[in-house]
């Protein structure tokens, strides 16, 4: 009895664990802060290497997903068509950086464009 209790104790722990585990997995929550800091501030940022052309293949594909979880988030101001709008241009330039498409760089350098985002969307 007693060992069949601690077994069950163990077991909870162990499915515990796993389970706190899983929700830090795949589906990472992305503030939109996380990604200003990663993927758009200052010179050594993925955006600079992206439009510079030296960024690699996985920091690309890192690129696009920081781009999607832009479109997914809410900022906490301007309205929602105009970031929809925004957030879409976005990923469908990284999208062409990744496929490699020879208008990439256009469609990034109008993308990115960080004080038309920024005055519509950005807080104090
Ligand atoms: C599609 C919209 C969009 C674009 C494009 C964009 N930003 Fe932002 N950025 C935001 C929003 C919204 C915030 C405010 C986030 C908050 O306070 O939660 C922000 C905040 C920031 C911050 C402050 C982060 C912090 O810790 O408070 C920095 C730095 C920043 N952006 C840099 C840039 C740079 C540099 C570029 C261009 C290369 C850029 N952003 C392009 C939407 C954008």
């Amino acid at each position: 009895m007693r060992k069949s209790f601690a077994g069950l104790i163990a077991a909870m722990l162990v499915f515990g664990g796993v389970a706190g585990f899983s929700t830090a997995g795949a589906d990472e929550e992305l503030t939109i802060k996380a990604i200003m800091k990663e993927g758009f501030k200052g010179d050594t940022s993925l955006n600079k290497k992206v439009g510079g052309g030296t960024a690699t293949a996985d920091e690309k594909k890192r690129y696009l997903t920081l781009a999607e979880a832009l479109g997914k988030a809410k900022p906490g101001k301007g309205d929602e068509a105009s970031w929809n709008t925004k957030t879409k241009a976005l990923t469908e330039a990284a999208q062409a950086v990744v496929d490699g498409k020879g208008n990439a760089g256009d469609l990034l350098k109008a993308a990115a464009n960080c004080k038309a985002c920024h005055d519509v969307h950005k807080g104090q």
